[in-house]
């Protein structure tokens, strides 16, 4: 959590809407990174309660969603985030997007697991104190309570992705991004995120390679080369994206035997 920016004395008026619906609209976006084109021509609203994004590896899908917490921002079209343009929302995203990364090196960095924890409640305003003794008791309340004092690097790299996702859950952010949050956890880690993720009242939009996770969604968004290939329910956009791998799969078999 890195991106965070400290509170700062002044005061600026609010210019998110929490509650927007949609939440995020996308205007014919794209976006570069050194120069190579990494998205294009997305035009796009979100409100659902659920939304998942898959695609092939390198198609696109980690940039996009870095858009909705700010970490990249566009270099064409137009971004509208909790109904504020993309730019003004910036200060206010820690507040109201949870983002877990694909990479849990790249989001834990405090030396250990109960202080990583505790760091979003303090800035939501608790004290130190306070956040200590509810850090400790939300890691117990979700079967973590033996790790609390241990170094955050020398954690398994389940347990910091486990670390991770807990340190976004609890702020309760109204959004919750989460960029392959499961890939690293054992069967009984995995049962466990998946049904509190499913029982959040907060929205949440997952990146995803296993699309099993991703069936009782609302929406699928199918990335390929960095545009929009698909959008629609799990039962129309699943089937198709297997239907398109076994697809590949078949043409570099038959072209292999030649
Ligand atoms: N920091 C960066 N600098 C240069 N290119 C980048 C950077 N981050 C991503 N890219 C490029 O952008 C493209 C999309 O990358 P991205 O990480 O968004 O894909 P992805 O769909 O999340 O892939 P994966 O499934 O492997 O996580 C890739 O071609 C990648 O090389
Ligand atoms: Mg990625």
């Amino acid at each position: 959590m890195a991106y965070w920016r400290k509170n700062t004395r002044k005061q600026r008026p609010r210019v998110c809407d929490p509650e927007a619906s949609p939440y995020a609209e996308f205007h014919d976006i794209g976006l570069s990174i050194g120069g190579r084109r990494i998205l294009q021509g997305l035009s796009l609203t979100l409100s659902e309660h659920r939304i998942g994004v898959i695609g092939l590896n390198g198609s696109g899908k980690s940039s996009f969603v870095r858009l909705l917490n700010g970490l990249r921002t566009p270099d064409a079209g137009s971004l509208t985030l909790f109904g504020a343009p993309g730019e003004r929302a910036l200060p206010e995203l820690p507040r109201h997007v949870g983002f877990v990364f694909q990479n849990p090196d790249h989001q834990a960095i405090f030396p250990t697991v109960e202080e990583e924890i505790a760091f979003g409640l303090t800035q939501l305003g608790a004290d130190k104190t306070e956040s200590r003794a509810r850090a400790r008791d939300f890691l117990a309340r979700h079967g973590c309570g033996q790790l609390a004092d241990s170094p955050v690097a020398e954690l398994s790299g389940g347990q910091k992705q486990l670390i991770c996702i807990l340190a976004v859950l609890v702020m309760e952010p109204r959004l919750l991004v989460l960029d392959e949050p499961l890939t690293s956890l054992d069967a009984l880690a995995t049962g466990r995120i998946r049904d509190k993720l499913l029982s959040l009242p907060q929205k949440i939009v997952m990146v995803s390679h296993d699309l099993g996770h991703l069936a009782g969604f609302d929406r699928i968004l199918w990335l390929e080369d960095g545009r929009l290939r698909m959008d629609g329910p799990p039962d129309t956009v699943l089937p198709a994206y297997s239907a398109d791998i076994r697809r590949r799969l078949g043409t570099e078999a038959e072209l292999a035997a030649l």
